[in-house]
């Protein structure tokens, strides 16, 4: 196993705690910002949302269509690069939001008055 895959292990448990606090209903429009790998983009598409993965790194982004590839071809998953500060997406968007293990990042993205 890669680094990597070790990572996406690590934050699974408190992603996947976050989605059954939201209660996402199906069809729900749902973003995740700092979505990373997308593997949490990829168990809320599971539940029947739609969702939008935000995140500025464009190796995350990658990761991320490669493994949402089916959801993103049936228009059930967007993913954006972009961030915090200046989400690609009109206020009102979305039913529900969440943002998980990137607290120390999101402190350092300017104008989010955290
Ligand atoms: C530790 S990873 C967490 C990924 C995923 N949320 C998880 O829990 O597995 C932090 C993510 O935040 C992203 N990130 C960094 N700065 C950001 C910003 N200003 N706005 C949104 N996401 C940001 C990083 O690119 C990275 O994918």
């Amino acid at each position: 196993m890669t680094d990597w895959g070790l990572w996406i292990h690590e934050t699974a448990a408190l992603n996947d705690e976050t989605i059954a606090l939201l209660a996402v209903q199906p069809d729900d429009a749902v973003l995740e910002i700092g979505c990373g790998p997308g593997r949490t983009v990829a168990a809320l598409a599971a539940h029947g949302a739609h969702v939008t993965g935000v995140d500025p790194s464009p190796t995350m982004i990658a990761q991320a269509r490669r493994r949402n590839a089916p959801a993103i071809r049936a228009g059930r998953v967007e993913l954006l690069a972009g961030h915090a500060g200046e989400l690609p997406a009109p206020d009102q968007s979305f039913d529900c939001a969440l943002t998980v293990h990137t607290s120390v990042v999101l402190a350092r993205t300017p104008d989010l008055n955290l």
